[in-house]
């Protein structure tokens, strides 16, 4: 990175007890829960409803059948993570989710019933139906609005769209807000606050196929890394096997929840390939899907393969998933006569800023929650459906720590103020095709050294680009973020030499049971620092 330029004089400042960056369910139910404790701002760079949450079709996996326990959902996750989920990580996730997702249902959520019972699909990897879901398949954009209309209620909070945070303001190795860009206004504001937490969601825009929205561009692990905060796990990506395969961008979903109710994989031929790779077929590991779809078109020469929806039956294809049919019948696809051709797509990051099980990181004031957080709960592998229940918990637990920290030294504070703006960091837009094409090329489903070694070198080069300035575009700032979460996600992949969950190395196929543990990076001085951290074990 080129050396700062002198900074410009105080920028706007908007002090606030509790800042919220990003406003997903992580976001918003952390809000939701700090409210009672003092003056929350919230802050988006788009809408407040543009969110990874809002398009989430499967929906939520909780414990709450009768005919299920939280111990069976931890040993679902667990085994879904490949060996790297922090076991106590899990416990709180699948111990908590009942209750927490109840919560959701007294602020309105209207979950799927039958006869007065909620429903319960199943998904990839459960050994269970556990799965609830909202309007068939539109579960996130009924959490979202849940979750939007509490926070919309309080008058302590107070919501800014269009405001991107562009780095954390850390003084005294303390994190004392953000500096962040006012995009209606084409300005420079600074938020003051007490307490930060990144909740700024997904990376899938750094990966050329993604199913997230375009603002998944990995922008909290990047304000992190640029603070000094450690980074955990970053090689692992998930990609999910069926994104409609048709131009466009992003990728359109097509949920696992279709494989549940019991939609097949074929190829051109209409051959089933699935019970070649897996005992669970259709049903195995999600990373194990998408890999063996990638081998399927790579073998053929394709660039898709087929979801043949028919054993599903009209009437319930219709009844249950009707988002996604008529998205598909809107582009000209005909799912109750045809297979639909899908690919797979970069879809969830299981690493990111690491937070202890209270969110906090090593940064005092800053904490993260939610996908650009990791706390160990996903491991190698996110089991489908836990990544809202993630947010939800962990948005609760996150605010219950936030709420009890002790305002800044008032001299602190106004040091802060009277600080200069700073700079901010940006790269130019034309890089951003590139290191979603590296990404996809040499950090995707199979990787192998000497391609991640290419990419690697070509991120660190394009990182050198990353300019500083008074003022950026978003596109700009995104860039910037996207090129150095490559560079860590490629670092971080280079370095594990094995084959774990979504990491999966040609030249090392196996998993080594001397790799099961935590890959941490973190930036000292300029110069990055590699560290290792064993998985926990204990409860
Ligand atoms: C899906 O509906 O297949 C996605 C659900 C998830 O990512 O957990």
């Amino acid at each position: 990175m080129k050396p700062s330029p002198d900074s410009s004089g105080p920028a706007e400042i908007l002090r606030c007890r509790f800042l919220v960056v990003g406003s997903g369910i992580a976001g918003l139910w952390t809000a939701l829960h700090l409210a009672p404790h003092g003056d929350v701002t919230v802050i988006t760079k788009s809408r407040l409803r543009e969110t990874n949450t809002q398009y989430a079709q499967g929906g939520i996996a909780v414990a709450l059948p009768a005919a299920d326990s939280p111990e069976w959902h931890k040993e679902d996750t667990l085994e879904a993570g490949s060996g790297l989920c922090d076991v106590p990580a899990v416990e709180v996730l699948t111990h908590e989710g009942p209750e927490i997702v109840r919560e959701l249902i007294d602020h309105g959520a209207r979950f799927d019933h039958l006869n007065g019972e909620l429903l319960y699909g199943r998904e990839a990897a459960h050994g269970r139906n556990r799965i609830i879901h909202a309007h068939g398949d539109a579960t996130g954009a009924e959490v979202q609005r849940t979750a939007s209309e509490a926070v919309a209620g309080l008058p302590g909070v107070t919501v800014h769209e269009d405001m991107a945070a562009a780095d954390l303001l850390v003084l005294d190795g303390q994190c004392l807000g953000v500096e962040a860009l006012d995009l209606a206004r084409g300005r420079r504001v600074r938020l003051l606050a007490d307490c930060t937490v990144l909740a700024t969601g997904g990376a899938g825009g750094v990966w050329r196929f993604t199913t997230n929205p375009p603002i998944a561009t990995a922008d909290g692990p990047a304000l992190a890394w640029r603070a000094g905060v450690y980074l955990r796990d970053m090689e692992f990506v998930q990609f999910h096997p069926t994104a409609l395969c048709a131009p466009g961008y992003p990728k359109f979903l097509i949920s696992e929840a279709v494989r549940g109710e019991g939609a097949l994989l074929v190829d051109a031929a209409g051959r089933r390939f699935m019970p070649e790779y897996h005992e669970l077929a259709e049903l195995a590991p999600r990373d194990v899907v998408a890999r063996a779809v990638f081998t399927e078109m790579t073998r053929a020469g394709q660039e898709c393969v087929y979801l043949d929806f028919s054993p599903i039956g009209d009437q319930r294809l219709r009844e249950r998933f009707p988002g996604i049919v008529d998205e598909l019948q809107r582009r000209g696809f005909d799912p109750f006569n045809s297979p639909i051709p899908i690919s797979p797509a970069a879809h969830y990051m299981m690493g990111g800023v690491m937070a202890d099980l209270d969110g906090s990181t090593a940064l005092p004031r800053l904490f993260a929650c939610g996908e650009c957080a990791d706390y160990g709960v996903h491991g190698a592998n996110r089991l489908a459906s836990n990544s809202l229940l993630d947010g939800l918990v962990f948005g609760v637990r996150t605010a219950r720590t936030m709420a009890q920290t002790t305002p800044p030294d008032a001299a602190l504070l106004a040091r802060a103020t009277a600080q200069p703006a700073g700079c901010l960091h940006a790269l130019d837009v034309e890089a951003k095709p590139v290191i979603q094409q590296l990404a996809w090329d040499r950090i995707g489903i199979v990787r192998e050294g000497q391609g991640l070694r290419d990419a690697v070198a070509q991120l660190s080069d394009l990182t050198e680009q990353i300019h500083p300035t008074e003022m950026a575009s978003l596109a700009e700032l995104e860039a910037a973020n996207m090129c150095q979460v490559a560079w860590m996600a490629g670092t971080s992949a280079l370095a594990r030499e094995e084959s774990r969950g979504a990491h999966y190395r040609s030249d090392f196929p196996e998993s080594r049971e001397e790799w099961r543990r935590h890959i941490l990076l973190r930036q000292v001085e300029g110069k990055t620092e590699v560290s290792y951290q064993p998985v926990t074990v204990e409860e």
